[in-house]
């Protein structure tokens, strides 16, 4: 398949969005018209998945059901909207992907992970990622920066996965930490305790070795 196909991951808070937008700007500045998406989410049908995943009122979930769900909502992303994009040779930057699955639902849930790869790879008929840039967070400051947004100590705007204590956002982080050293050739693991546009640059550069021009004006 041509195109290319990037993602962004990290704990809630550590600025992976705003990474992924000064990409995008960047790169439609350049003309190259990169589709922006997100997971979960990202078509009609995985929002409404999205909806149901993150809602805080949905605490009786269980594991099976998050994972099924996650699952669901990628596997008609992918379908639906990536893997056209990619076969129009267009660079398709993702808001989290498979990784989050390995890093949230096995390690952060204790979740068998060869049985979350399994399904993961199921619902996205193997389609991995050229790159994936992971910012990485101490959990107290990436918590401090969620909770600033949401509604100060009382954490009232956060959603149902960001409501969970800090120890499982310390297994998230530490599953990140395992992809990011198991994967090196893929994963370029990005210290996020820094100025955004200090981490914008070193994400440029090191996305300049990765293109090739002739993708898509
Ligand atoms: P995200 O879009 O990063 O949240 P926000 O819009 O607040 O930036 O992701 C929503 C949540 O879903 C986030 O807490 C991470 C979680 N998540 C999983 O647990 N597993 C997954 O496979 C994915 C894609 C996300």
């Amino acid at each position: 398949m041509k195109g290319l196909f990037i993602t962004f991951e990290g704990p809630d808070g550590s600025g992976k969005s705003t990474q992924l937008q000064l990409l995008a700007e960047k790169l439609t500045n350049d003309g190259l018209e990169p589709l922006v998406t997100r997971e979960p989410g990202g078509t009609y049908i995985s929002d409404k998945i999205r909806a149901l995943l993150l809602d805080p009122e949905h605490k009786g979930m269980i594991h099976q059901t998050e994972v099924l769900l996650y699952a669901a909502s990628r596997a008609q992303h992918v379908h639906e909207k990536i893997i056209p994009a990619l076969q129009q040779n267009r660079i398709v930057l993702c808001d989290r992907y498979i990784d989050a699955s390995i890093a949230y639902q096995a390690y952060g849930l204790g979740i068998d992970l060869d049985v979350v790869s399994l399904i993961s790879q199921f619902a996205s008929s193997g389609l991995k990622p050229s790159r994936s840039y992971f910012m990485d967070l101490p959990v107290e400051l990436s918590r401090e920066r969620l909770l600033s947004r949401n509604g100060g100590a009382t954490g009232a705007g956060l959603d149902r996965i960001e409501q969970r204590d800090e120890n499982y956002h310390s297994r998230v982080r530490q599953g990140f930490l395992n992809i990011a050293a198991s994967e090196p050739e893929r994963v370029k693991l990005v210290k996020a305790d820094r100025p955004a546009h200090v981490i914008a640059e070193e994400i440029a550069e090191d996305f300049v070795k990765l293109y090739t021009p002739g993708l898509r004006s």
